[in-house]
């Protein structure tokens, strides 16, 4: 039989291909691919810094955690806006993706799937493709595919499944709300608005610690997204207290019972509005037939802010009192990862039916 042949054939391509999932987001990127016979998941903050090196004189950079707590004040999120959107942000980019990659052994002899967001940038787009291309890995194949499409994929079913379903998702980034129905992997009536973000609600945060401390305290946006990502909780918040130095002497210790939790109140409620009455609209005028088989489906929720726990609940509860219709809503295990675990499997696919 061929069995042996196949077997042979197989281990030459594991142990020389890799297969690798690279999500690079406006707030964190996150490269997935195997080490030996585990997946592995790298991840770090997607921001340089830039120092003078005391001995040599030198200009160096660090990226990641260590940038954005050594060097609060200067430290550069370059794609804070979602994309590369010039020459300087995407040089940036490469700079600090080099250097991820480098750190984290990514192979260059692999197939590279990486995650993309729905939003027209042409130039956002293809500078975002250089980084990537340009970086040495994939050299055997790089594709791109929607980051809502790979963040679904380990929340529906195992392998691929989610390629061969019609359900509609939802992906709730730092930069955009995003919406579309999948069709076989296809993106039916796509939806995107940037009035509902994971940065504002930073923004909101920070509005509403000054607001409660009678504006004794102002936190900056990298601190207002920390209380978010730690403390934000629809299930069981419990109010949290912090500390800062205060310009004539003396500390100020504060407690924060109801910005966060007011934030994402908003956030959630915007949401339900934009999905309720701007996108499932537009998808009923398009695909009536797609949207109302889609409603029977459960949603998907991509994205970090599907992290915050009870998130997935409140929505689901919001959005079927806003429709009168009870649907059903679920999200990935671990969504800051799922977009780039869900483009690895994609990679994996390529892999092993060779076809690059
Ligand atoms: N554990 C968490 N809890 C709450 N929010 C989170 C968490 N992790 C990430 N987020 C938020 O999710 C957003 C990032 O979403 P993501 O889909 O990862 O990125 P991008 O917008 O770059 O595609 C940010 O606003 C971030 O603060
Ligand atoms: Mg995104």
């Amino acid at each position: 039989m061929l069995d042996e042949e196949l077997e042979e054939e197989e281990e030459t391509t594991e142990t020389n291909l890799s297969p690798v999932g690279v999500k690079l987001g406006s707030t964190r990127t996150v490269v997935v691919q195997p080490q030996g016979s585990v997946i592995r998941t790298h991840e770090a903050l997607t921001c340089l810094a830039t120092y003078q090196d005391v001995l040599t004189g030198k200009r160096r950079a660090i990226y990641g955690e260590e940038a954005a707590n050594e060097y609060p004040e200067r430290v550069q999120f370059m794609l804070r806006s979602g994309l590369p959107e010039d020459d300087e942000r995407a040089e940036a980019a490469a700079t600090f993706f080099n250097k991820f990659i480098q750190a984290n052994d990514v192979s260059e002899d692999s197939v590279v799937v990486y995650a993309i967001p729905t939003i027209d940038n042409e130039r956002g787009l293809s500078n975002l493709a250089n980084v990537i291309e340009e970086s040495g890995i994939g050299t055997k194949l790089i594709r791109s595919y929607p980051e809502s499409l790979c963040g679904s994929i380990p929340a529906i079913g195992t392998g691929l499944d989610a390629i061969g379903r019609i359900f509609i998702a939802i992906n709730m980034g730092s930069t955009n709300l995003e919406a579309c129905a999948y069709r076989r992997g296809e993106q039916l009536s796509r939806f995107s608005t940037g009035a509902v973000t994971g940065n504002e609600v930073d923004r909101w945060i920070s509005n509403y610690v000054e607001e409660e401390t009678q504006g004794r305290v102002n936190i900056d946006q990298t601190t207002a997204r920390e209380y978010k990502e730690q403390h934000g909780d629809f299930n069981d918040f419990e109010p949290f207290t912090d500390i800062i130095q205060q310009p004539g002497g003396g500390t100020h210790e504060f407690t924060i019972e109801r910005s966060v939790t007011d934030a994402l109140d908003r956030y959630v409620d915007d949401a339900v509005d934009e999905i309720a009455n701007n996108f499932l609209p537009q998808l009923a005028n398009r695909y009536i037939k797609i949207y109302k088989q889609t409603l029977d489906e459960p949603i998907v929720l991509t994205g970090g802010m599907a992290c915050i726990p009870g998130l997935v609940e409140e929505f689901e509860d919001r959005l079927s009192e806003e429709l009168q219709h009870e649907v059903k809503v679920t999200a990935p295990e671990e969504p800051v990862t799922a977009a780039a675990r869900g483009a690895q499997r994609i990679a994996e696919r390529f892999v092993e039916e060779e076809s690059y």
